[in-house]
């Protein structure tokens, strides 16, 4: 069990839907985000902090053992916001490790590394990233970062690819890329606790019929999510009319991969 765990994002999606899960992983949890977290649970204490902030990121490390990053700009914005969130935020995180004792992270990474692959094609840790949108060029700089960062200075990093997290898929794309809050807990469980970590990249999502993605490579952390989006199939199917030939329906990535540039 973690003595302290750093939770960036708190105030997110993701955040609120995890940190009810944190309470076995971890003695006590740093929360931190922009924005208020809301309510929390006595473990559990909130830390205002901008990412682009450097010494505020390092101040947020100290004394930490584990970091789960999801802080950051989650869709497709324009780039001086993804700049300053995710490529300089990131890197202030990294940073921040580094110089305190170089706690495990989990980096927040997304599907959207790999987005412009097509549905039909199955890719593993070791395809070259094609991101669909420059918040995917983010996350790919931040997974070149934990590499980087891990054989240079041994940091150890989980750059995960999330699939969609949310609280049940809402759509035929996401019957493949879904990924339960509970499995993601899992699997923050398992990459706190395995012995060696070094730089692993894994995709997200969970037990589900429809796989894109071959974490065969990340067996060893002996992760093995439970739930499965198939309970959703028939309704989902029953209430979706796509056209095949839609880029956001041929892409992996979906509506990020269709988009033009966020700034047109
Ligand atoms: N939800 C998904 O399905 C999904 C899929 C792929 C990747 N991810 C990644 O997982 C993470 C969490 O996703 P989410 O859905 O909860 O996103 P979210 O947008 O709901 O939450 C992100 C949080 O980061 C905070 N944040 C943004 N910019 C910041 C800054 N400059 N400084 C400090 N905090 C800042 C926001 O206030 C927000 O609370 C993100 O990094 C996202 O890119 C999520």
């Amino acid at each position: 069990m973690l003595k302290h765990l750093l939770l960036t994002g708190a105030a997110g999606g993701v955040g609120q839907a995890i940190r009810p899960l944190l309470k076995t992983m971890a003695a006590t949890v740093g929360a931190a985000d922009i924005v208020p977290v809301g309510a929390l649970r006595p473990h559990v204490t909130y830390q205002a902090c901008e990412l682009a902030d450097r010494d505020a990121v390092s101040r947020l490390i100290e004394g930490v053992d584990g970091i789960l990053h999801l802080g950051g700009i989650s869709v497709e914005q324009p780039f001086d916001a993804i700049l300053q969130a995710n490529i300089l935020g990131t890197y202030n995180l990294f940073e921040g490790a580094r110089h305190h004792g170089r706690p495990r992270i989990i980096f927040a990474s997304s599907n959207h590394v790999v987005g412009f692959y097509r549905r039909d094609e199955r890719v593993d840790a070791s395809a070259p990233p094609r991101p669909d949108s420059l918040y995917g060029v983010s996350k790919v700089f931040g997974e070149s970062l934990a590499s980087l960062y891990f054989d240079k200075f041994g940091q150890e990093c989980l750059s995960l690819r999330i699939g969609s997290c949310f609280p049940q898929p809402k759509n035929p794309r996401m019957l493949a890329t879904w990924l339960a809050v509970e499995d993601l807990a899992d699997l923050c469980a398992c990459a706190f606790s395995v012995p060696r970590l070094g730089h692993t990249i894994i995709y997200g999502m969970s037990d589900n019929d429809e796989v894109w993605w071959d974490n065969r490579a990340a067996a060893f952390l002996g992760w093995k999510p439970q739930r499965s989006s198939s309970r959703w199939r028939d309704e989902i199917l029953a209430a979706t009319n796509e056209d095949p030939a839609d880029p956001a329906v041929i892409y992996q990535g979906g509506g990020f991969a269709g988009s033009g540039h966020p700034e047109d």
